[in-house]
This record gives structure tokens, C-alpha cells and sequence, in this order.
């Protein structure tokens, strides 16, 4: 199964993925942890993107569609894939359609002020990426990842203005592709509200998995 993952920053895009992974088996890519990867192994790509990502901007649509285009042609995605972060722009999207076919665009729904909490909580492991939040799913130990031991750290893109940047990006440029795939008759929406578990449970009703 072939899905596209669409919702607002911290909607839970990268929360739910990790869980249907196990689901559906088939391969999560995320272009932002892609990018957070290139910036951490300091990669010319890493470079490049850095300040952007910090400011909360989009990375451009080139850069962007060459990276996930080359990142589909690899063997694991035959039986489909999780695209987590891509689409984002109206350009990024027709890109995809000329390279691969999809068979459901999930649509996280969280309103504004959830966006704002969850963010401004959220912590990450530096070395596997696993993610926590400050209130509903701490470490258990301070600033170590239950998983493997890595030091949890609070993203860049995750201080206050770079967080009302990515929201105002969003709307302006990401939001338009709620109506262009509901359009297609692909559009499924996910209420992102609850606690993790239901929105799994949610997940499945609306996809039928
Ligand atoms: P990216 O990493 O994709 O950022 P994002 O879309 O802003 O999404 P987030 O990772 O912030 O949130 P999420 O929806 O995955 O939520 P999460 O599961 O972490 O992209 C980063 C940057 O890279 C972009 O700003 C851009 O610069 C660049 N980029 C990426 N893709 C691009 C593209 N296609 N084109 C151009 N540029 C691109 O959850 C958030 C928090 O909430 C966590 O703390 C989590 O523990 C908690 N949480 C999750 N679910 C629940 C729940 N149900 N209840 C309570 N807490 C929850």
C-alpha cells in the first residue's frame, strides 16, 4: 500500500508512521528525517539545508522531488511506503504523479493551539530519532532514549518563531493539497486528537487495514 502521510507540523505524521510500519510493512520515509540525517553526517546536502530547516522555511522543490524520487526507486518500496512530509507544495505533488501512483493521502486533523502544545514539548533522540514529548511521552530517564540510550535533544525547528513559521508555511503552501487530493478521491481523514493508541485504531478504520 502506497500512502501519503498530510497533517499539520506535529500532528503525530511521524508518531503514527513508526506504529504502521509494523502494520503494513512496508518502509517509512520521511523527508525531514532525511534531511536532519544529511545535517547531522554534515553531508554537502546537510549544508545546504540547514539554516532553512532551522528558519522553519520549505527546502526546495529540485532538491526536494530529485531526493524522494531516487529514494522510491529503491527495491524496499515495491510493496509500497509511507511518505511522510512529502508532498508539501502543489509542484512537489505533481512531481509525484508523474513517478508513482498512491493509493490513500491520510489527513492528520489537529487544531491549531494541539499543534502548538505538542511541539513546543516534543524532544527527539539524536541518535535513532525515536521521539518523546515533555508531557505525554517522556523518557524515562531524563534526556536518554528508552530505545538506545542517545541523548534526547529539542529540534531547532522546534523554538517558537521557527514553529509559527512552519505553521504560517503550511497553510499557505501545504493545506492546498487537502483539496487537489480529495479531489482525486484519495483524501482519508484521521482525527490526530486523542492519545496515540486511538489514533492507530483510527488509522485503520479510515484506511481499512
Ligand atoms: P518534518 O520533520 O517533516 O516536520 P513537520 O512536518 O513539521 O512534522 P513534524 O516532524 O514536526 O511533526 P509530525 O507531524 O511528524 O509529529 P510528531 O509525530 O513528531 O520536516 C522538517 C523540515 O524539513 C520542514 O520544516 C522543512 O524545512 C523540511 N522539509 C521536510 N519535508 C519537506 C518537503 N517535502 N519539502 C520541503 N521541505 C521539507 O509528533 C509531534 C509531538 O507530539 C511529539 O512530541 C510526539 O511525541 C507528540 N504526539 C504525537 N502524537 C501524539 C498523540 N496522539 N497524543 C499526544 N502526543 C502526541
Amino acid at each position: 500500500m502506497r500512502l501519503i502521510f498530510l497533517g499539520p507540523p506535529g500532528s503525530g505524521k511521524g508518531t503514527l508512521a513508526a506504529r504502521v510500519v509494523d502494520i503494513l510493512k512496508v518502509p517509512h520515509i520521511s523527508t525531514g528525517a532525511i534531511f536532519r540525517a544529511a545535517i547531522a553526517a554534515d553531508t554537502f546536502l546537510g549544508h545546504r539545508v540547514k539554516a532553512i530547516i532551522d528558519a522553519g522555511h520549505l527546502v526546495n522543490d529540485s532538491i526536494t522531488i530529485r531526493l524522494v524520487k531516487e529514494r522510491l526507486a529503491q527495491a524496499d518500496t515495491q510493496k509500497g511506503y509511507i511518505l511522510d512530509g512529502f508532498p508539501r507544495t502543489m509542484p512537489q505533488a505533481e512531481a509525484l504523479a508523474e513517478f508513482s501512483t498512491v493509493d490513500k493521502v491520510v489527513d492528520l486533523n489537529l487544531p491549531d493551539p494541539l499543534v502548538l502544545e505538542r511541539l513546543s514539548g516534543r524532544r527527539v533522540c539524536r541518535n535513532c530519532g525515536v521521539n518523546y514529548h515533555r508531557v505525554f511521552n517522556p523518557p524515562k530517564k531524563a534526556d536518554t532514549c528508552d530505545v538506545c540510550g542517545g541523548e534526547v535533544y529539542t529540534r531547532d525547528d522546534d523554538r517558537e518563531g521557527a514553529i509559527r513559521k512552519r505553521i504560517e508555511v503550511y497553510r499557505e503552501q501545504t493545506a492546498p493539497l487537502i483539496g487537489y487530493y480529495r479531489e482525486k478521491g484519495l483524501l482519508v481523514d484521521v482525527d490526530a486528537r486523542p492519545a496515540v493508541d486511538q489514533v492507530v485504531e483510527n488509522f485503520r478504520k479510515a484506511v481499512g487495514v
